[in-house]
């Protein structure tokens, strides 16, 4: 099993991604803390993983808040006792609008949820990773994180700092045997379009958006992005660090 005895925070587990980044770990072995904002699929999702026979602790919270995320690692302590593995994985979406439009409230729900959590996250695995001089953060990015044109500013900005979150914590801690991943995901069949009211939608810039997303190749399942995860969780990517892996059916190649 490629993650035996590992223990895991996966954010946003109750659905898309997260929730197969949870079945997947769990069946490779892992201990599984699922954290997430919504109770009934995190129940959902501790239910499945238990009648598969895997390992897993459901813990809501909610990333944007640091008290949350304080108390997410600490669900892990205390179920198992260690952290090995942080996939910071929780997202939410914007309505497309551009830097002319954007909505206060917008932006900080979206940088709250998609970069503000995972920073908070990562402050509190390495408490816990530091000291063992051991550890690898997964990150979720998107296309979003190094391209223009996949989403309004706010999403955009949030995945770039996503992107920056990596490199940096790549680079401060690779001595000491921390490893921090991003993963650039591409166009993948979630509920993540659930996370905005369709009446906000920015319609002219969902028809930009609409423009670069028409070129996608391929679209993903949750598991794509998952098996990407796993080896980027697992001791066989022990030597990539700081690493920003396409996983997007060859979208970022055009
Ligand atoms: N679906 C795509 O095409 C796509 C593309 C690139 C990147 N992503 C990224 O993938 C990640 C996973 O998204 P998904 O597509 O699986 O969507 P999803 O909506 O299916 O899953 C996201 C989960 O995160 C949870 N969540 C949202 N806000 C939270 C919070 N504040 N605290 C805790 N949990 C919270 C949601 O309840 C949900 O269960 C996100 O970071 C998203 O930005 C998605």
């Amino acid at each position: 099993m490629r993650l035996e005895g590992k223990v895991a925070v996966i954010t946003g587990a109750g659905s898309g991604m997260g929730r197969s980044m949870a079945n997947l770990f769990a069946a490779e072995g892992a201990k599984v803390v699922a954290a997430e904002w919504n109770q009934a699929t995190l129940d959902e999702v501790v239910a499945e993983v238990t009648e598969a026979g895997g390992q897993i602790t459901g813990v809501q919270g909610d990333v944007s808040k640091p008290e949350d995320c304080a108390r997410i690692v600490q669900a892990a302590v205390d179920a198992y006792g260690t952290l090995d593995v942080l996939c910071n994985n929780a997202g939410v979406m914007d309505n497309f609008a551009g830097a002319g439009d954007f909505s206060d409230d917008m932006l900080s729900r979206v940088m709250g949820v998609n970069a503000y959590g995972p920073l908070y996250l990562t402050r509190e695995a390495l408490k816990v990773m530091l000291p063992k001089g051991a550890g690898s953060i997964v990150n979720t990015a998107s296309a979003a994180g190094e391209h223009g044109g996949a989403a309004g500013v706010v999403y955009t900005m949030s995945k770039h700092a996503c992107v920056g979150l990596t490199r940096n914590t790549a680079w401060y801690y690779a001595k000491q045997g921390i490893r921090c991943n991003a993963m650039i995901v591409g166009g993948v069949n979630t509920n993540i379009m659930a996370s905005v009211d369709p009446s906000k939608i920015n319609a002219a810039g969902a028809e930009k958006a609409g423009i670069y997303g028409g070129i996608i190749p391929n679209f993903l399942q949750p598991i794509d992005v998952a098996n990407l995860a796993l080896f980027l969780a697992s001791d066989e990517s022990k030597m990539v660090n700081g690493a920003n892996i396409a996983v997007d059916g060859g979208w970022g190649a055009a």
